[in-house]
């Protein structure tokens, strides 16, 4: 198959529109990654998507809708807490899990009773799902195990051959995916974070909402799987990652002693001029936004780098931190060191 890779004219969305109409998968911007659309209707469509990334097949997919109409047509049912954090924060970065509606098919959802949706706001998406009025399902458009895209260009590198269309945003405005947030019980609970973060949702709820244990560590071999998503490898790159704890001046006299062909340190903007190896740095220190921002596109420049082992700084894991720590420690394996 021949991959075009298009700006986001009328004409463009229109071409977009009618491949998902027919059952094809469309390479589109949202504001957090980019992701691989497909009617989530459509059992047959959603397949597409599965083997154009190698996902495993038990792994579900978000469904994207572009008003509360729509909403009402892919669940089975609107959780009280579920509608308040909608009107606060959608459209935009917040997926919540509620009951699946019967239009779901079964392959977006891996079989499950519930379906993870989001509104997004950033303007292409939109007008895709409002000129097909079709809800789509949409995982990020990285081949499985490796970081989300967030340019249109990365999404090429790896979907090439596999998917018709890709439209050119440019690039997104998050870097890392939706928050996802469960409400299917009494306390509302964050299967992943993300810029959306636990205090904003609190603020609105007027009550405590809980973050999944293995958001900051492995899901334990006898532990119950909230989210499939969990258990699997994830947003890792070529090179060995291993994340750093501790003070600066310990971070910078660990890695240069290190140093040697393929070795990176990768940093907090701030600190790059101060390391004496090859050095990349992923946003400022104490602005985790800037960081989420430029994480994936890091993650991936390291592998054109060629890079074999990186030593990344240990960002803070509080508020949008949290979003970036949680994708660091499992590109990283679980493997962290304290200096
Ligand atoms: O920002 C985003 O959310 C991006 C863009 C494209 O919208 N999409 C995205 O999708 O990140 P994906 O498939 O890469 O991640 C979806 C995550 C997975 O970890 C999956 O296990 C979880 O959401 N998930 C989806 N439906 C679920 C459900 N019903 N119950 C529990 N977890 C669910
Ligand atoms: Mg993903």
């Amino acid at each position: 198959m021949k991959t075009k890779l298009v700006s986001p004219t009328e004409e463009n969305i229109k071409k977009a529109c009618a491949l998902i109409a027919n059952g094809e998968v469309v390479g589109v911007p949202t504001e957090t990654v980019y992701g691989l659309a497909a009617d989530a209707r459509n059992g047959d469509a959603v397949k597409k998507i599965f083997n154009a990334k190698g996902r495993p097949q038990d792994n579900p997919l978000i469904v994207h809708i572009s008003s509360l109409k729509m909403l009402d047509d892919v669940v089975g049912s609107v959780p009280y807490d579920a509608r308040i954090l909608a009107k606060h924060f959608w459209p935009g970065p917040l997926t919540i899990i509620m009951p699946k509606g019967k239009c779901i098919s079964n392959v977006t959802s891996a079989g499950l009773d519930s379906v993870g949706v989001r509104m997004p706001s950033n303007e292409i998406a939109r007008k895709i799902i409002e000129m097909s009025n079709i809800p789509f399902a949409a995982p990020s458009a990285n081949i499985s195990g490796k970081p989300s895209p967030t340019t249109a260009e990365e999404v090429f590198e790896d979907m090439y051959g596999k998917i018709p269309l890709i439209i050119n945003g440019g690039m997104c405005e998050t870097g890392v995916e939706s928050t996802v947030v469960s409400c299917l019980e009494q306390t509302p609970i964050i299967l992943r974070p993300g810029v959306i973060t636990r205090e904003m949702m609190q603020e609105v709820l007027h009550k405590r909402v809980d973050v999944a244990k293995a958001v900051i560590e492995g899901v334990g071999k006898d532990e119950k799987i909230l989210s499939p998503g969990m258990k699997y490898k994830h947003y890792s790159p070529n090179a060995k990652i291993i994340l750093v704890k501790g003070k600066f001046e310990n971070y910078k006299n660990f890695v240069e002693s290190k140093a040697s062909a393929g070795v990176y340190a990768m940093c907090f903007d701030e600190e790059k001029e101060f390391l004496n190896l090859p050095s990349i740095s992923y946003g400022k220190k104490d602005d985790p936004k800037s960081q989420a921002h430029k994480l994936f596109d890091v993650l991936r420049t390291l592998d054109k780098l060629n890079a074999k082992l990186v030593y990344v700084r240990c960002p803070s894991p509080e508020g949008v931190g949290l979003a970036v720590y949680n994708r660091l420690i499992r590109s990283a394996g679980f493997s962290v060191i304290q200096v």
